[in-house]
């Protein structure tokens, strides 16, 4: 969602705050500004759409400064229009803002009471004015935002620059994501490390309510203040986000470069949780007592959601333990009946899910221990974690989630062989083949990938699709469900995933010539089922492409009658373990190509957020 840079510099910061508002771009926005200190006065440029129309007009309408803030809007309150692009602004102070503020009407009023003149419909522009406010009572700018701080209410991250104090920047958070950046003479803050990559990696995560005072003056230092406004140290740490892991390298995508990274990052992320000795999965900082886990309770959102589904099925039929998986949104607004003995399991890519982090807030309260699966580990949700399990995917640009993924199922696979082990559920030799399976997927992935030409002559069957219907039975149902996702979000296509057991119970309505079906049917305890379920799509002539193996592909030759045309696509034999992550490389390709062939802005669907951090 939106995106905060804000740089103290001994140079020139109009060029680097727009670099760093590009690579803020994956996180998804409609509008985006900039604005300066210079000469005692405040500079401001806006535009709403892409970061281009911004760039284009600070070229012809350029600002000087060496003290600046940035911003890329995810529009919440108003529409995605210049007036409501941040940076806001008085002629005092200048204010850049993420989250919501939840009590912003009632401060509104009677900020226009007191004789203020809002420009915009957003939430933010009343912190721009009860600061300029407390100035004008003759606080200096520390107090005028702490006093500010103390009258709002909502999650929000905030960056500010005063016309008075040309040398300082303050920035703060309140469940809203910020890191400061420090280099010799330079000092950045963001919400996010990204931003800054190419120029530090020395980082400081601001914690929960804490404040910062950036100074460029005679040296360039920081102060922290924390929610109670006492001064804080912070430490300092290495980020592993370099300029070289958020750039495309040769691909035209994010997406299409983090889908062939995938061999890589699940052989890096299966390497950090084997013991290289024996080959068994080693958990090393979780301390469960695994045999008196009676329920495994996962929840999560989005793609992360599906990976909970995933495993579902892995944990049920080899670890013996009954699972449930839960949509965040839905959990933290019910009544749920917990019981001892449950694992928490919240899956996160970003760690900031702001639903998936109010559910981590929930359970500590009450008093349950939370294992959080995550790809940052400095997010949020994996600091309020009593556990921590980390994929390392890297950091993923593409909205789409596709490495991160395929990485959460690789850890999950790996929880549930030692949850089975541990609970002597799961037979030694079979564990044994199991962990081999795991070993062996980065090459099957490597294989899936060196054939990707094959989808882009299937995508050419999907383009004028309007809707499009994802099936699958058993462990890849989920699979069905992420594929289906993929397509919609980043073609516009709508598709659907259903378990293939449901299609007579409401989607075969939908079936017609013009409705492709994707059907995954690895030969597995499912196949044959999942056949009958194609019989039933065939006979009313839909197209249909299906992911299967050689087996498979042997029985639907031999079962579909002739003169019936449709793609088949042959995937390695693999354990049925296995299935759901190698499956999910070709809906992922497939959903690729179709966008591709569309013209859609593959990186940055429209109206998504890579890191959805407001309700
Ligand atoms: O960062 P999270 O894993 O918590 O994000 C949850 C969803 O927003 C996310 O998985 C989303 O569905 C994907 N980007 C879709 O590709």
């Amino acid at each position: 969602m939106c995106g905060i840079i804000g740089i103290v510099s001994q140079n020139q910061v109009q060029s680097h705050l727009i670099d760093g508002l590009k690579r803020l771009e994956y996180r998804g926005y409609d509008s985006a500004g900039i604005a300066t200190v210079q000469d005692n006065q405040i500079h401001r440029r806006r535009s709403a759409g892409k970061l281009i129309n911004l760039q284009n007009l600070v070229e012809s309408e350029p600002i000087q400064g060496q003290i600046g803030i940035g911003h890329t809007r995810w529009a919440t309150h108003g529409a995605a229009n210049t007036e409501n692009a941040h940076p806001h602004s008085s002629r005092e102070v200048a204010v850049v803002h993420n989250g919501i503020i939840e009590n912003f009407s009632d401060l509104k009023k009677h900020l226009q009471e007191k004789g203020y003149t809002f420009q915009s419909d957003t939430d933010t522009e009343v912190i721009v004015y009860l600061i300029t406010d407390y100035l004008h009572q003759g606080n200096d700018p520390l107090t005028a935002v702490q006093k500010t701080l103390t009258k709002l209410q909502g999650a929000f991250a905030l960056a500010i620059l005063f016309k008075d104090a040309p040398d300082t920047l303050i920035a703060t958070r309140h469940g809203s994501p910020l890191v400061l950046g420090i280099k010799e003479n330079e000092l950045f803050v963001s919400s996010d490390a990204v931003a800054f990559a190419p120029w530090t990696q020395q980082v400081c995560y601001l914690e929960e309510g804490d404040l910062a005072v950036l100074n460029a003056g005679d040296c360039f230092s920081y102060e922290l203040y924390d929610r109670d406004g006492h001064k804080v140290d912070r430490p300092l740490r290495r980020s592993q986000i370099t300029g070289e892991s958020v750039s495309k390298a040769e691909y035209s995508h994010y997406m299409l470069k983090e889908i062939f990274e995938q061999p890589t990052v699940l052989s890096d992320t299966l390497q950090s949780l084997l013991n290289l000795e024996n080959q068994k999965v080693s958990l090393k900082d979780i301390d469960l007592n695994w045999k008196m886990l009676n329920r495994i309770q996962i929840i999560a959102c989005g793609t992360s959601y599906y990976a909970g589904l995933v495993a579902k099925y892995w944990f049920e039929k080899w670890a013996g333990i009954a699972v449930d998986v839960e949509i965040a949104s839905e959990f933290r607004y019910r009544s749920p009946v917990m019981s001892s003995n449950t694992l928490n399991i919240l899956i996160s890519q970003s760690g900031e899910t702001i639903d998936t982090l109010a559910v981590l807030s929930q359970l500590k309260e009450h008093g349950h221990q939370v294992l959080a699966l995550v790809n940052v580990p400095e997010s949020s949700i994996a600091r309020k974690a009593d556990y921590v399990l980390q994929t390392l995917a890297g950091p993923e640009i593409g909205v789409a989630s596709t490495k991160a993924f395929t990485s959460q199922l690789m850890v999950l696979a790996c929880l549930c062989l030692k949850t089975g082990k541990e609970r002597d559920v799961i037979k030694p030799d079979v564990y044994e083949s199991l962990v081999q399976a795991l070993v062996s997927l980065p090459g099957m992935i490597s294989y899936v990938l060196q054939n990707s030409e094959i989808y882009q002559k299937l995508a050419l069957g999907f383009t004028t699709a309007r809707n499009c219907l994802y099936l699958g039975r058993g462990i890849t149902y989920p699979i069905a469900l992420e594929g289906a996702l993929k397509l919609k979000e980043i073609s516009y296509i709508h598709a659907e995933g259903y378990a293939a057991g449901e299609l007579k119970h409401g989607p075969i309505a939908l079936v017609d010539l013009t409705m492709p079906v994707v059907v995954l049917a690895p030969y597995d305890e499912w196949f044959e089922k999942t056949l009958s379920n194609l019989q039933e799509v065939i006979a009313r002539g839909a197209q249909l492409l299906c992911l299967t193996d050689q087996k498979g592909e042997e029985k639907i030759r031999q079962q579909i009658k002739a003169g019936y045309s449709m793609e088949i696509v042959v995937f390695p034999q693999v354990d049925t373990f296995i299935e759901p992550i190698l499956y999910t490389i070709p809906v992922q390709l497939l959903a690729y190509y179709i966008a591709l062939l569309k013209g859609t802005d593959i990186d940055q669907p429209r109206n998504l957020a890579k890191s959805v951090t407001v309700e």
